[in-house]
């Protein structure tokens, strides 16, 4: 993997129109494979995770057009029970929203069998959040360390219905019984302990699904599926991805002189927890254009540096910025005062440890920070050096570091910086430009 170098001092001007939403464009591949008909995606993300689940898709006989920067996407839906049995091993690359999604939606298939499997960070993470709660639908999933970890494999089983609630809120594992839900002999609810991101919820809703969402829930925010309804293919338009634009907010707000635009950023509520840490922090920040697309918001984002406070973050917030922690973090160290991350354990189960990670990378660059069992405490007022640093593989980590290196005295090198590549192909190219204004 190749490493890149910056140096401080610079500063950054004009327009960005960050790459499609990742988890939209996964779920629209996903939705589009299981409908009849065809689905149009305007938009798709055409980096290396999106590209894992389209492959694995491929294996089981749907056909995707090309997925080029630019162009529209074509997906020919193959129905609810379509897929073909795939002859390969299905390679879900870095990408955990591939793994447990398609845990879901192959759980169900009837008489096939499958096998997933991912990198080395991939087969790292925990499944059984996922393989527990289909199993009591009635799914067959093993794997290594007890079915948690990949590779792992599939005996597709009729499932049943039931009613599911989950330890940790998190929209793949939500994502992943609904999709099998389409497939149960009875309806599926999932009851989760916080609001986790709904792209699912609203895409299966425009596909032709029957589902009831209630965030207020008694027990905790709900969604129940009723199986049995025919997916239609759809035109979806994915906007830009919110988790991307972080880091250009971030960016823009620290780095002396800069005037940034974000244009066609999603603004879905269960994601905009970055815009309310950065409202918290009196960051002058300016949301123009707001608009809806396709059944998601999106606005664009004018950002000017400004002094910025400390922030204070825990509970329900966190899966409304679970992405953006690291980027937070370098924002945590020019702000005024202590900020404190906290509930935030789900970060040491993602590409990597993003706190072991973050707290490592960023004291190599001067920086002290303390790191918590589920958090972060990032005294403010520091002024970080340039240094040898690593993305660790992490896509996150990779831009979080290019913005911290950006306002560091001196030059960063960061090695494996093509890790950005995962869901931001173009992040390295974006920055140059908006170097050169
Ligand atoms: C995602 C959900 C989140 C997020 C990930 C994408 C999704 O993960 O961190 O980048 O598309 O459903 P969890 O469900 O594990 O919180």
């Amino acid at each position: 993997m190749s490493s890149t170098s910056l140096s401080g001092g610079g500063s950054l001007r004009g327009s960005v129109r960050v790459p499609g939403d990742k988890s939209i464009s996964h779920r629209s591949l996903l939705f589009g494979a299981i409908a009849e008909g065809e689905t149009t995606i305007d938009g798709l993300l055409p980096a290396e995770d999106p590209l894992s689940t389209a492959a694995c898709l491929r294996s089981m006989g749907v056909k995707i057009s090309a997925i080029e920067a630019g162009s529209i996407v074509r997906v020919q839906g193959v129905g609810l029970d379509g897929l073909n049995e795939p002859k390969e091993i299905l390679n879900c690359g870095n990408s955990g929203t591939t793994m447990r999604l398609m845990l879901g939606l192959l759980a169900g298939r009837k008489d096939r069998h499958f096998v997933l499997d991912g990198d080395a960070s991939l087969r790292q993470r925990p499944m059984a959040r996922v393989a527990k709660p289909l199993a009591e639908l009635g799914g067959d999933i093993s794997g290594r360390e007890g079915g948690n970890k990949a590779p792992l494999a599939i005996r597709g089983n009729a499932l049943k219905g039931g009613c599911i609630t989950t330890p940790v809120a998190s929209a793949q594992v939500k994502s992943a019984l609904l999709l099998a839900g389409l497939t149960a002999s009875e309806p599926v609810t999932v009851i989760e302990p916080a609001l986790s991101r709904d792209h699912s919820e609203r895409m299966l809703r425009a596909f032709g699904a029957e589902l009831s969402c209630n965030p207020q829930g008694p027990k905790g925010p709900s969604v129940i599926l009723q199986p049995g309804a025919v997916l239609r293919g759809q035109q979806v338009v994915v906007p830009g991805d919110i988790s991307s634009a972080a880091f250009w907010l971030v960016a823009g707000l620290l780095v002396p002189g800069a005037e940034l635009t974000i244009e066609n950023v999603g603004l879905n509520p269960t994601r905009t927890g970055i815009l309310d840490v950065l409202e918290m922090m009196q960051a002058p920040l300016t949301v123009l254009n707001q608009r809806d697309v396709a059944g998601e918001p999106v606005g664009d984002l004018l950002v000017k540096p400004a002094q910025l406070k400390s922030f204070n973050i825990a509970g329900e917030l966190i899966p409304r910025l679970v992405d953006e922690i690291p980027i937070l973090a370098v924002a945590a160290l020019a702000a005024e005062g202590t900020s404190v991350i906290a509930d935030a354990a789900e970060l040491r189960v993602k590409e990597t440890d993003r706190l072991a990670v973050m707290a490592r990378q960023l004291r190599a660059m001067g920086a002290e920070l303390e790191e918590s069992d589920d958090g972060l405490v990032i005294p403010g007022g520091q002024q970080l050096k340039g240094a040898d640093v690593d993305s660790e593989t992490d896509h996150r980590v990779a831009m979080s570091l290019a913005v911290a290196a950006l306002v560091a005295e001196g030059n960063t090198r960061i090695a494996r910086a093509d890790a950005a590549a995962v869901s931001y192909p173009n992040f390295w190219d974006d920055l140059a430009r908006l170097q050169r204004g």
